[in-house]
């Protein structure tokens, strides 16, 4: 069956490898969205099944960015907000902006970018996975600097929650992965010199198949999706 999948944050690490995938399928349409798209655009020559469009999660007329490029779809199965900032500070140095910005994309982008896809997922049904981070779960081992990051990623796993709650009686499910560390750009601006135990493309396989399978089964769950303990 014929699927259309919407990926928010694709321009690079664990996106950029969520777009691979879901185009190596050719049942699947691919709506690719990110700020940088000249590397999408020139990438994905090869397939014909994947859509890219700029889009700023800061920018405070995303919905309607959004809209605009969804317009003519009736139905989308699988959205993916995996967009993300990090920003990594002693607390005392965060300025508003530092603040402002992990929100914008972190949180509101996330409930936004929803609100946008809840119409085309009502009829048939749809998945929509939100990732967020093992900083965001409850209980988890935390670092000094991501105060801004880190709540945002808790707010993410909330939504979740509520989201399913006000949703239950509809054929909509959502779920929320809070990843731990997977070898990417934004690991490597933050933590220079880390090694990751798992690369962009592995964590990416992970998500991808839970995006079109685990709805069957669970909804407004918050899984850790880590091998560090606890
Ligand atoms: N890598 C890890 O170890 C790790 C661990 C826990 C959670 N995560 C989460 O996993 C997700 C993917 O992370 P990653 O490591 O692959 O990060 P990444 O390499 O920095 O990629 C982040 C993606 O988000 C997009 N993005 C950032 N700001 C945006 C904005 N204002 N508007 C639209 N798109 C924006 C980026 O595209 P543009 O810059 O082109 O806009 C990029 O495609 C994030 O939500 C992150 O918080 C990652």
């Amino acid at each position: 069956m014929n699927k259309t999948v919407v990926i928010i944050g694709a321009s690079r690490g664990i996106g950029r490898q969520l777009v691979n995938i879901f185009a190596m399928d050719s049942t699947c349409s691919i709506y690719a969205f990110s700020r940088n798209i000249e590397d999408l655009q020139r990438d994905v020559f090869e397939y014909n099944n994947v859509y890219p469009f700029q889009l700023d999660l800061e920018d405070s007329n995303r919905k309607t960015t959004l809209e605009n490029a969804l317009m003519h779809l009736q139905q989308v199965d699988i959205l993916i907000n995996n967009a993300g900032k990090l920003v990594n500070k002693p607390f005392t140095e965060l300025t508003q902006e530092d603040i402002r910005s992990c929100y914008e994309v972190n949180v509101m982008g996330v409930m936004e970018t929803t609100q946008v896809l809840v119409p085309k997922m009502l009829e048939n049904g749809g998945h929509i996975v939100n990732i967020s981070s093992m900083g965001g779960f409850q209980g988890s081992v935390k670092f000094a600097g991501l105060s801004a990051y880190s709540t945002s990623k808790a707010a993410v796993a909330s939504f979740t929650e509520l989201f399913a709650e006000e949703y239950k009686e509809t054929r909509i499910k959502t779920n929320c992965l809070c990843l731990g560390a997977a070898q990417t750009e934004m690991l490597e601006e933050a933590f220079p010199g880390y090694q990751a135990p798992l690369s962009a493309a592995e964590m990416a396989t992970y998500i991808a198949g839970f995006a079109q399978n685990a709805h069957k089964y669970i909804n407004g769950k918050i899984i850790p999706v880590s091998l560090s303990t606890p």
